[in-house]
């Protein structure tokens, strides 16, 4: 045991899925593959202290705050992956975080969160073992078991989560970098998170992933998801804008249509958001714009276009798009190269 204080002080980003995580089994592994990448601007940095202290212990604070509702998922996070971080027992752990974006915009913050988290404890782990080189599938692993979609934060660029068999480096228990050469444009793609609400959601993701278990479209899904990876897969490499814009809102829709067809059913657009989808069609039919969305669980939308197009959109989005936007609210953001250490 070392008898001196260690630190450890990572970044990284949140990601944003086009082929959705929706549905879990066992310990938090997914009853679908995911497809996201992660963000450029929108990350989480944490530092984490560690003192030896028998039994172990933490403290918390984001902004310098204590934050109730995320000291509870850090002790769950803590009992579930004590297996794999003997350091847990032994030590006693100041976590500090700080994120580069605001609550509850549509962002998951649980993604950047947990995996910046994660960098941080297996790093220390290595530290107190001896050891060099951080092994990212166990970092990823670890992500995984604090939040689902965290897993795919870990890379940079886009990266895949769940078992395929079609391709065999992927798991259940980790994400790897897509397995395919990205195109430019998947590249440098734009992200401007258009906030129709920032109001807390009234049904958690936890919740949501549950009512997949008994729900009557399940095997549907999860075929569906097969497909949209695979396919997703081949317009990521070929570059096919339009092919990558029918999966993004088949798949952003088919998460809203479960979600609507659960048992209890619950809505989570709101007339806002129906209205920017109209929208965006419109102005896709008139210009001849690649542009596309998607949408997590939640009512606010992710516009995606490629980098050539910025001008164009961003003029667009203050005439059109603003108006139906909370306090006229964007947050642009683009594909990422994430984590940093320090
Ligand atoms: O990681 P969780 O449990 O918060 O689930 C995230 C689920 C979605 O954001 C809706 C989809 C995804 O794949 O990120």
């Amino acid at each position: 045991t070392h008898t001196a204080s260690l630190t450890s002080t990572w970044q990284s980003p949140s990601n944003l899925a086009i082929v959705k995580y929706w549905g879990k089994k066992n310990i938090q592994e997914p009853v679908n593959p995911s497809v996201s990448f992660s963000l450029s601007q929108a990350f989480t940095r944490t530092s984490v202290n560690l003192t030896p202290k028998e039994g172990g212990g933490f403290s918390f604070k984001l902004d310098q705050q204590p934050v109730p509702k995320f000291e509870n998922k850090i002790e769950t996070f803590f009992k579930a992956a004590r297996p794999r971080l003997p350091i847990i027992e032994n030590y006693y752990f100041d976590i500090e975080s700080t994120n580069t974006f605001p609550h509850s915009t549509g962002i998951a913050s649980s993604a950047s969160a947990m995996s910046a988290l994660a960098f941080c404890l297996a790093d220390l782990q290595q530290q107190v073992d001896g050891k060099k080189d951080l092994d990212i599938t166990e970092v990823s692993s670890l992500a995984r078991i604090g939040s689902g979609s965290a897993s795919r934060s870990v890379y940079g660029s886009w990266s895949l989560w769940g078992r395929m068999s079609e391709l065999p480096e992927s798991s259940d228990i980790y994400a790897i970098p897509v397995p395919a050469d990205i195109a430019p444009v998947f590249r440098n793609l734009h992200d401007d998170i258009l906030i129709v609400s920032s109001q807390d959601k009234p049904v958690s993701s936890t919740q949501g992933h549950k009512l997949m278990d008994n729900h009557p479209y399940r095997e549907g899904r999860i075929s569906q998801a097969r497909q949209n990876t695979l396919t997703l897969l081949k317009h990521l490499s070929s570059g096919s804008f339009e092919g990558f814009a029918e999966i993004a809102e088949s798949e952003a829709l088919s998460l809203h249509g479960l979600m609507m067809s659960s048992t209890p059913p619950y809505t989570l657009l709101l007339p806002n958001t129906l209205s920017i989808i109209e929208k965006i069609k419109d102005f896709r039919n008139r210009k001849d714009i690649p542009v596309t969305f998607t949408m997590d669980a939640g009512p606010n939308i992710h516009l995606l276009y490629p980098d050539e197009f910025s001008k164009e959109i961003a003029e667009w989005e203050e005439k059109e798009i603003k108006p139906f936007c909370a306090n006229g609210r964007i947050i642009r953001d683009q594909v990422g190269r994430g984590p940093k250490k320090g």
